[in-house]
């Protein structure tokens, strides 16, 4: 009980030095020169805070220059990012983020698909760990945030614990996911998905190719990942392995700088799934066949793509969303009827059976029209069907308390996009912290964070984890 007690106290402490130097960073000179050496009369000086308390700040400097450094392992010139799984600029950046971990002072391993973390052990460390961190892979020509300040400021939360001299109970550790971005395999958050423990993806891996019809484990192996088939349930963790599983990541949307709020706090994630869809018409000579006796495939396509609109719009919900962000015709000749068209769909809600509604109403809408228009559905195949997932209460709350705590605005929010959080609550109780991004641009070189905004971020982070861990 009483090792307890004092941890609880300090994290308390901590806490209060943090808001107040906050607070004081408003004010007169002197006074906060007053606050930060003597202690000020109410704060007991103990032996963490006898430290300067100007290293509980976020060291913004390094942070931001991190962010430039890692951004320079890139595909496509700057400002634009393209980091693709496995690739040289990968493996690079992957050295990068695990000499971070190591100067700060965390124990790196790496699982059979390079998965990293970085663990620093508790006192219990017995106890299972609470988890935080995020993706640094980066669809071609994106930006440096999406993701990476969910890595690069889950260490520097770490170095500001450190600093402060916090003692976490349950051990704290950060994950570098594998390939939360589905640019090279088709397959979003593998790294993730994996450790949440697909057999699904583990078997569909084995036959897995990329856009060159090279392997994922020759893909692997490049990168000095010799993984064998019988290594990917070696990925698996267990049910309570972890604690409890955050996220930091900027909003990707506009509503946390539009409405001038400084961090965002998830409640649940939306589901996707995603449908690929072929038509085969007879094709034909673009004059040559008259009308009436056309069946077009291209026209097949055309049509389901404004059924996917109109059955989410029937939804009745703003939560239900649809794409057809894929819409190929063969041959592709200004002069041919359409023989084949390939759709592929994106749809998302946060109401697992509304959205797979929705799937179920495309399913006959595309028979209907194959029949109408007289050509053959060839294929009708869901890629992936996700359910949401729902953020705990208790991570929750503690979420509010440190942003309280810190005097930061702060909105309960619903991810739109899914995030390797959507995985990991498979596993572990989970919660996202998202901060304001410019005009809401991601997955494009304007994408912005202001070090101001992320250094919010990182210390909502901080004291969450301190908080788990002791709790
Ligand atoms: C908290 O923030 C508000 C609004 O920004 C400000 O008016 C207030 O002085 C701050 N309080 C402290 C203790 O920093
Ligand atoms: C892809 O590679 C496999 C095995 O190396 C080969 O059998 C297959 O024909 C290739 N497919 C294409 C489309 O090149
Ligand atoms: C963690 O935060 C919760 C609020 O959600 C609070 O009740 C609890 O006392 C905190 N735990 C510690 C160890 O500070
Ligand atoms: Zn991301």
């Amino acid at each position: 009980m009483a090792p307890k007690l004092s941890q609880s106290f300090l994290l308390s402490v901590l806490v209060f030095f943090l808001s107040s130097i906050l607070a004081a960073t408003h004010e007169d000179p002197t006074r906060r020169t007053m606050e930060e050496f003597s202690g000020y009369p109410t704060v007991p000086l103990h032996s963490f805070l006898s430290l300067s308390p100007s290293s509980l700040f976020v060291d913004k400097e390094s942070l931001q220059r991190q962010i430039d450094e890692l951004s320079t392992f890139s595909d496509t010139p700057a400002p634009s990012v393209t980091r693709v799984l496995y690739s040289e600029k990968d493996v690079l950046a992957r050295r990068y983020i695990k000499n971070l971990m190591e100067q700060a002072g965390l124990s790196v391993r790496e699982d059979a698909v390079g998965n990293i973390f970085g663990r620093w052990s508790g006192s219990e460390p017995a106890l299972a760990a609470v988890a935080t961190g995020s993706h640094i892979d980066a669809i071609p020509y994106s930006g440096r945030y999406d993701g990476v300040v969910g890595v690069l400021g889950a260490i520097e939360a770490i170095n500001l614990l450190k600093r402060s001299g916090f003692q976490p109970k349950k051990s704290l550790e950060v994950i570098m996911f594998t390939s939360e971005e589905p640019t090279r395999f088709g397959i979003g958050c593998l790294g993730s998905r994996l450790l949440a423990g697909s057999e699904t993806l583990a078997n569909a891996l084995k036959e897995t190719v990329d856009g060159q019809n090279i392997s994922f484990f020759g893909a692997a192996k490049f990168a000095g990942y010799n993984i064998h088939e019988e290594h990917l349930s070696n990925v698996f963790l267990k049910k309570g392995s972890y604690f409890a599983f955050l996220e930091l990541h900027i909003e990707q949307g506009p509503i946390l700088e539009e409405e001038g709020v400084s961090i965002g706090i998830v409640t649940a994630i939306a589901a996707p799934a995603s449908v690929k869809v072929e038509f085969e018409g007879n094709g034909g000579h673009a004059g040559a066949v008259l009308m009436p006796t056309r069946n077009d495939a291209g026209l097949a396509a055309a049509e389901l793509a404004l059924a996917v609109e109109k059955h989410v719009l029937d939804s009745g919900s703003v939560d239900t969303v649809g794409t057809v962000g894929i819409l190929e015709l063969h041959p592709g000749a200004i002069n041919s009827i359409p023989s084949k068209s390939h759709l592929e769909i994106d749809t998302r809600d946060i109401d697992e059976k509304r959205r797979n509604s929705v799937i179920e109403k495309l399913h006959q809408s595309a028979i209907d029209i194959a029949k109408n228009r007289r050509v053959k559905l060839s294929e009708f195949k869901i890629i992936n069907q996700d359910p949401p997932a729902l953020s705990e209460k208790s991570i929750i709350n503690a979420m509010e308390v440190a942003a309280q705590h810190l005097n930061l605005s702060h909105k309960l929010m619903i991810s739109r996009a899914y995030h390797d959080s959507l995985f990991m609550a498979r596993i572990s109780p989970m919660g996202m912290i998202f901060i304001p991004c410019y005009k809401g641009f991601s997955h494009k070189p304007e994408e912005y964070a202001s070090i101001d905004d992320i250094a919010n971020g990182v210390k909502v982070l901080a004291l969450t984890l301190a908080n788990l861990s002791l709790d």
